[in-house]
């Protein structure tokens, strides 16, 4: 399995935002739609193998996790409008405290942030994107379960990097310029995409 986890810092996690406005009014969750679909669509299809989830920290008293299951997931269209209709509506449902709960399929949410999504990480290898790491190409990506950490258009908060890091995470980088989250989401499975295909 191939998980990312992509932290929004002023991402609102209500779902109340505009969909004519997204950037402006979503805390910027338009760079976190576009990882969505840098995650889990390809030409014609879902990655069957991926899960994603969203930490959306805009609200520091109420942090939100959106998580998307590749394997399960229905109706997932590549447009920046659906992704967010979809989102908007996972975000408007009732949530649990630090428990996923599914809102349609392959798509759950819960009340909580990256602490609350840990459990569901257990066993998997941790790794850190950030530029200026080791280059993923070097790298060892062989286990069968990757959890990939990365940052949204502010980076991550340095508590958190910290945290993943003192985990035993790896840092990567797939490159030498800092790119948007969702290209450097694409680069990194395109990587394992390359392995995987020998
Ligand atoms: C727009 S970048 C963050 C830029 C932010 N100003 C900073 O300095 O951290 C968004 C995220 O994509 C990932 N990223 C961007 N470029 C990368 C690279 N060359 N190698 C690895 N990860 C990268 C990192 O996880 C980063 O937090």
């Amino acid at each position: 399995v191939r998980r990312f986890v992509v932290i929004g810092q002023k991402a609102r996690g209500d779902g109340d935002f505009l969909l004519v406005d997204i950037p402006s009014t979503s805390g910027r969750l338009d760079s976190l739609l576009s990882a969505l679909r840098a995650c889990l669509l390809v030409s014609h299809g879902v990655r069957r193998d991926t899960v994603l989830y969203l930490v959306l920290l805009g609200d520091p008293e109420r942090p939100r996790c959106v998580r998307i299951t590749g394997s399960a997931a229905r109706y997932l269209r590549p447009d920046e409008r659906s992704l967010a209709v979809t989102v908007q509506k996972a975000l408007r449902a009732p949530a649990q405290r630090g428990q996923f709960g599914e809102v349609r399929p392959g798509i759950a949410t819960l009340d909580g942030g990256l602490e609350q999504v840990l459990p569901e990480l257990q066993g998997s290898q941790l790794f850190l994107l950030e530029p200026g790491a080791p280059d993923i190409r070097d790298s060892d990506l062989s286990a069968p379960d990757a959890t990939f950490l990365l940052g949204d258009h502010v980076g991550l908060p340095d508590a958190l990097r910290s945290a993943w890091l003192a985990l035993g995470a790896r840092a990567l980088s797939v490159g030498p310029v800092a790119l948007h989250t969702a290209d450097a989401i694409t680069l990194v499975a395109n990587e394992l995409d390359r392995r995987a295909a020998g």
